[in-house]
């Protein structure tokens, strides 16, 4: 789950970088580039399969781990846990299933739109990922969903990359400090860098 979750977090800063061509005020010619290398080149085809593994390996131990973790105690504690643990991080399961529910509704948007699975809005090409998102952006209700489901993705990705190295035996008290900081920097940059696309299309489009 670790390995599978950690191949996710370097998709997640190219799917970024990507994604923020998309406010270069060149009408979509340096995004949809990156967009037809990406959806053209074989290594990167390959590890789309991988990809979508990774997705599927990470959602089914997260249920079982969470599954386990509640019948292995089938008797709920009298008190309420002591523990320092950030509240956080006792809702992966809550917040991995906010982050599956945004990914379903981006699927329909994009992916299954290239697939060919479901109609792009009237006037777009299927394979125009850039007007496609001018239309889904100009909706500010839509934006805001969007916003949500980034938020909740950067409270899972905050606890889970502790997690990941915990679950990997890499977590040595000396390190234990910088592992959390930097889990957390990535949590807010990838969080954050996803925020400021709707955001922007919201104030200044
Ligand atoms: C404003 C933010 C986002 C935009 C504009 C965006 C845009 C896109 C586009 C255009 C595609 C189709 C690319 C293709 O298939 O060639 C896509 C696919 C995909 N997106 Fe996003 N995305 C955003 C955020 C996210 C987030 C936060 C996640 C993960 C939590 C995510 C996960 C995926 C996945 C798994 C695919 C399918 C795999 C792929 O095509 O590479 N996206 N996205």
């Amino acid at each position: 789950m670790a390995l599978a979750g950690l191949f996710l977090v370097v998709f997640l800063v190219v799917h970024l970088g990507i994604n923020l061509l998309l406010l270069a005020d060149d009408g979509g010619q340096s995004f949809s580039a990156a967009a037809e290398f990406m959806a053209t080149n074989p290594v990167i085809r390959v590890s789309e399969v991988v990809l979508f593994g990774g997705f599927l390996l990470h959602m089914i131990f997260g249920v079982l781990v969470s599954f386990r973790n509640r019948t292995s105690r089938p008797i709920r504690y009298q008190h309420k846990s002591q523990t320092r643990t950030a509240p956080l991080s006792k809702y992966m399961l809550h917040s991995g299933i906010i982050v599956f529910i945004f990914l379903v509704l981006h699927f329909i948007d994009y992916y299954f739109i290239k697939l060919g699975l479901v109609a792009p809005p009237a006037g777009i090409e299927r394979h125009d990922f850039y007007h496609r998102s001018l239309v889904l952006f100009s909706d500010n209700g839509y934006s805001a969903v969007y916003l949500i489901g980034f938020l909740f993705l950067g409270f899972h990705l905050n606890h889970a990359i502790q997690a990941a190295f915990q679950t990997m035996g890499l977590n040595h008290s000396k390190y234990t400090g910088a592992v959390k900081v930097a889990g957390t920097a990535y949590a807010v940059v990838v969080a954050g860098g996803f925020m400021v696309i709707p955001l922007w299309f919201m104030l200044f489009r």
